[in-house]
């Protein structure tokens, strides 16, 4: 059955433990984007793009499945959404690689994470060099028109644009579609614990899984300053699941007394999160699921990006 919606490609990567930041900062809004029905959406675990700092069969393993399950729990309906892993796709690192035939050095050193690298004189590996030419196949395979991502990944979607304008003129050809970034909505950064950015790496999360004594644990240990009206760490979170106006009026009553307005945020954060768990639980009971996902996700992705690929060959005189 032809599908005419407009394409919405989107990769995420499989490299931490979910926290409800990542939830309330990007997954909660691929997947409510996915579920408008206004697109034909392709959103896969970008293994490859992880290997070049997760270089560990195990974990790679592990967190690629976690992955999958964790957008299932959260709503991503796998019948509606074509959802598979980038290794499984030969064509995404076949046509990276046309693309560095066609890309300079210089044009590469312009990356924001190469400039990083460099400015920290820190070794860098040459598929992190490369890495926006594999985005660029991974986006341009599919004609996507919207590609949602963080505001960090702008410029990556720029130089999608750019290559497939660079292959077209080159080749004479009009192969590829030029994407359109999707900055998905700023939401305000979900702070952690102990106030700053929730992130991984500062080990002050609330896990997304949570199970209630760890929801308990982490919020019993939000940090509060005493001398404030009223705890904006435990409030900025409480945010997040409670509308404001419920929350000026448990606030107000209970002024003062942060035990009671923690307790309240983890009964909150229960049941926001509790039939997210469940699902979760339920799909690492039965294994089978993910691998069916994966298995139908890998034919369809394959159909689609082979049809674009004996283009691109026909294109370059390989065919
Ligand atoms: P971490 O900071 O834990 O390493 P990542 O960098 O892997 O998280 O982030 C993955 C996605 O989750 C990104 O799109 C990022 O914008 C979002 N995200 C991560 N932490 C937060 C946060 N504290 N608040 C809002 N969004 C976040
Ligand atoms: N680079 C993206 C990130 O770090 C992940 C990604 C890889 C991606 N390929 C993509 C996102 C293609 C959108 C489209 O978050």
């Amino acid at each position: 059955m032809s599908d005419s919606r407009p394409v919405l490609v989107s990769g995420v990567k499989p490299t931490g433990d979910l926290h409800i930041g990542n939830y309330f900062g990007a997954m909660r809004q691929l997947v409510e984007l996915t579920k408008e029905g206004k697109y034909r959406p392709f959103i896969f675990v970008a293994d490859y793009h992880a290997l070049n700092t997760m270089q560990d069969a195990e974990e790679m393993r592990r967190r690629t499945r976690e992955l999958v399950m964790a957008y299932i729990a959260v709503g991503l309906d796998p019948k509606e959404v074509v959802f598979f892993k980038q290794s499984e796709v030969p064509a995404h690192t076949e046509l990276c690689w046309i693309f560095d035939t066609i890309t300079t050095m210089p044009y590469l050193m312009r990356a924001h994470a190469y400039k990083d690298a460099e400015a920290k004189n820190k070794e860098l590996n040459v598929g992190t060099f490369n890495y926006p030419m594999l985005m660029a196949a991974d986006i341009l395979l599919y004609d996507a028109s919207i590609v949602p991502v963080g505001a960090d990944q702008k410029q990556h979607i720029e130089y999608a644009r750019d290559t497939a304008e660079k292959f077209n003129r080159v080749f004479k050809t009009d192969v590829f579609k030029l994407p359109e970034p999707y900055i998905m909505p700023e939401v305000a950064v979900v702070p952690g614990i102990d106030g700053q950015k929730m992130s991984k790496s500062y080990g002050n999360v609330i896990p997304l899984f949570a199970s209630r004594d760890e929801l308990a644990k982490a919020v019993m240990s939000i940090v509060t300053d005493s001398s404030g009206e009223r705890p904006e760490n435990v409030y900025a979170i409480h945010k997040l699941v409670r509308s404001e106006s419920e929350l000026e009026k448990i606030y107000s009553e209970n002024r003062g007394n942060y035990k009671i307005l923690k307790e309240t945020l983890i009964e909150n954060l229960e049941s926001y999160f509790a039939p997210m768990r469940a699902k979760y639980e339920e799909l690492k009971n039965d294994s089978g699921i993910v691998d069916e996902v994966l298995a139908n996700g890998k034919l369809e992705a394959r159909a689609v990006s082979e049809a674009k690929m004996e283009q691109v060959r026909c294109a370059i005189g390989v065919a």
